[in-house]
């Protein structure tokens, strides 16, 4: 009741914000021919790798999909339920979101925020495009559900509202499969959100952008190796490598479960349960095997993506399985040599010993890749 009564009240909020909010800047600038270039230098991009901006109709069009409710089989969940927009575009209340009639999922939601940038989608990678990734929630049986996407276009079709926007796409007032994922995905990509201090800073040459613990923090992150991961180019940085690595985190998440969990039964509720009740319940038996489920390579095993730390300040729980819940315990994390009892813990991550206000220099760094301005934050439309 509580899970559906916190879900009910966070779609009431969306349909307004959605209903109160205009579209982004991108999303209402005159249709160029082929899409327009992010211009270099617009606050928004700032720090980003130039990007082609999708067709602002059809964007439109997949924001007005990305909304709706009406998109799942019993009409509970929109996509922006799980990636909330004044959430960072994930869930913050949750360390895996709760889908389909309370299940909780296996892992937690990624942030959507420059998602354009990312090149395999999913923690485990496992599709390719933003398209091929836009169609499995919306079948995906604790996600949207639907019986078939033939189902859901059939759906849409009759749904008199969506008709001025497909035309506006696509010329012709149907929907299909390939459009709804194509609208979706052109969205998705207009979800920028680059130009932070740090990218003032070190990218815009403002030096008055940060402050000394922030450029102490940079220089720790440097030091310690984290950008041999999390990379910062010389004139952009996305702060991932696009690879898949073993940092501890699943193997310390299953030794941790070993001696029974903390359950979360809804936002801000948790309780200790055992192993046999975990097994009793559903849970506790669904195995991750990271990255390893796509590739069935050993080295893969417990693998995950590299996330972005863009807006990272945002984004709470973070890992694959939200495991934690805040910036200072990843550092703590980290400084303690991840998980030395996991074989195959990625050597680069060996531990450090952190001086005085080295571990707030850190975090002041990471808060200042926060973006002053969001897509879609409904305080600011
Ligand atoms: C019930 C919650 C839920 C709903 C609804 C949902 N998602 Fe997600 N989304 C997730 C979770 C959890 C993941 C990570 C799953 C994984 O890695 O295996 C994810 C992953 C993604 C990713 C990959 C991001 C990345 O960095 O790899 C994209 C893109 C995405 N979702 C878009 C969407 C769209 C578009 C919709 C609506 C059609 C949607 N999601 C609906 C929970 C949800
Ligand atoms: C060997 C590669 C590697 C190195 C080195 C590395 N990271 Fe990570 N980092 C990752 C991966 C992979 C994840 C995601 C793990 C998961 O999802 O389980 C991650 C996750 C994070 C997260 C959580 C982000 C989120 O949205 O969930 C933060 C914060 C972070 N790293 C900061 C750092 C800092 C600070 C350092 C240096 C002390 C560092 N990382 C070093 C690969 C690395």
């Amino acid at each position: 009741m509580r899970i559906a009564s916190a879900i009910a009240g966070a779609a009431l909020a969306l349909v307004l914000a959605s209903a109160s909010a205009t579209a982004t800047a991108t999303a209402t600038a005159p249709a160029p021919a082929r899409g327009a270039e992010v211009a270099a230098g617009d606050d928004r991009s700032l720090g980003l790798p130039s990007l082609q901006a999708p067709p602002p109709a059809l964007a439109a069009l997949g924001r007005q999909l990305f909304f709706d409710r009406r998109l799942s089989v019993n009409g509970t969940l929109s996509c922006a339920m799980c990636h909330l927009p004044e959430q960072g575009f994930t869930s913050n209340e949750t360390r895996t979101p709760v889908g389909m009639e309370g299940a909780t999922l296996r892992r937690n939601a990624p942030t959507l925020l420059n998602v354009a940038l990312v090149r395999a989608l999913f923690h485990d990678g496992r599709a390719a495009s933003l398209e091929a990734q836009a169609l499995q929630p919306l079948l995906h049986p604790q996600e949207m559900a639907n019986p078939s996407l033939a189902a859901l276009t059939k759906r849409i079709d009759a749904m008199p509202e969506y008709r001025p926007a497909f035309r506006a796409a696509f010329g012709d007032r149907h929907a299909s499969p390939a459009r709804v994922a194509s609208a979706l995905a052109a969205y998705e990509r207009t979800l920028i959100a680059a130009g932070s201090p740090f990218d003032r800073w070190f990218y815009g040459g403002d030096a008055g952008a940060v402050d000394e613990s922030v450029r102490r923090g940079f220089e720790l992150f440097r030091k310690l190796g984290c950008d041999g991961c999390h990379l910062v180019g010389p004139h952009s940085a996305t702060f991932s490598d696009d690879q898949f690595h073993d940092t501890g985190v699943q193997a310390r998440s299953e030794a941790a479960r070993a001696h029974g969990a903390r359950v979360q039964l809804a936002p801000g509720l948790a309780t200790q349960v055992s192993v046999e009740t975990l097994r009793s319940i559903g849970q506790g038996d669904e195995p991750d095997l990271g990255r390893f489920e796509v590739t069935r390579q050993p080295q893969d095993l417990r693998a995950y993506r590299t996330p972005t730390l863009r807006n990272v300040a945002l984004t709470a729980p973070y890992m694959h399985d939200g495991s934690f819940a805040s910036l200072e315990s990843v550092i703590d994390y980290y400084a303690a040599g991840s998980h030395p009892a996991d074989p195959g813990q990625d050597p680069r991550l060996r531990g450090f010993t952190l001086a005085d206000g080295d571990r707030s220099a850190l975090i002041a760094f990471l808060r200042s890749l926060t973006s002053p301005t969001l897509p879609n934050d409904r305080h600011r439309h």
